[in-house]
């Protein structure tokens, strides 16, 4: 797909406008890609984090949606924090929540005038989304949005397993 790369590697290092992590409802760091966003990024991101406004108690960003903070000792200029469904069997609406995760991260990006966003595998570590249905709603949630776009100039796609990079560079 025109503008998509596929990578490998650790999403921390690359220089691009914008890394998106799979964070989690309360936005206050984890394990995974977030916890090497989090470590990269310096202590200064935490406490952006913080500032994010509660929705409801404990939570700045539900499922599905997404919030924008600096990126501080990135090279990246902006983190969009996104939160994947958990996989609960698939029926709990998980395809569209992953999508919205997609479609909202894309939408801030161009909103904040960023032309090159990375994106992790959003839900395909501990909250256990099947890789080739998640790849497979990535690769819908781009090509729709891309058509209708076309001031994001690079999108990456970084798995950080060589099976996971395979499962995407089949998928695009
Ligand atoms: N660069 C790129 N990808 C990475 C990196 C990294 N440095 N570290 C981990 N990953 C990969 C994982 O291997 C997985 O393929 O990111 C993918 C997403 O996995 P998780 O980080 O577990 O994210 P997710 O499944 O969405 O679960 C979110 O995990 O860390 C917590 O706070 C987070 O509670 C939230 C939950």
């Amino acid at each position: 797909m025109q503008r998509v790369e596929i990578l490998q590697g650790d999403i921390t290092t690359l220089h691009v406008d914008v890394v998106v992590n799979a964070a989690n409802e309360w936005m206050l760091g984890g394990g995974g890609v977030d916890g090497a966003i989090h470590q990269a990024a310096g202590p200064r991101l935490l406490e952006a984090c913080r500032q994010v406004p509660e929705v409801a108690p404990g939570v700045r960003c539900p499922t599905g949606e997404c919030r924008i903070t600096p990126g501080f000792d990135l090279p990246a200029r902006h983190v969009i924090h996104t939160v994947g469904p958990v996989w609960r069997g698939g029926a709990s609406g998980e395809p569209d929540l992953l999508a919205s995760c997609y479609q909202n991260s894309l939408a801030t990006a161009r909103g904040h005038g960023l032309v090159s966003i990375a994106f992790p595998a959003i839900s395909c570590g501990v909250y256990g989304y099947p890789w080739r249905g998640a790849a497979a709603v990535a690769r819908q949630s781009l090509e729709a949005f891309l058509a209708g776009d076309s001031r994001l100039q690079r999108v990456v796609l970084v798995a950080f397993e060589e099976s996971l990079h395979r499962v995407l560079r089949d998928t695009f």
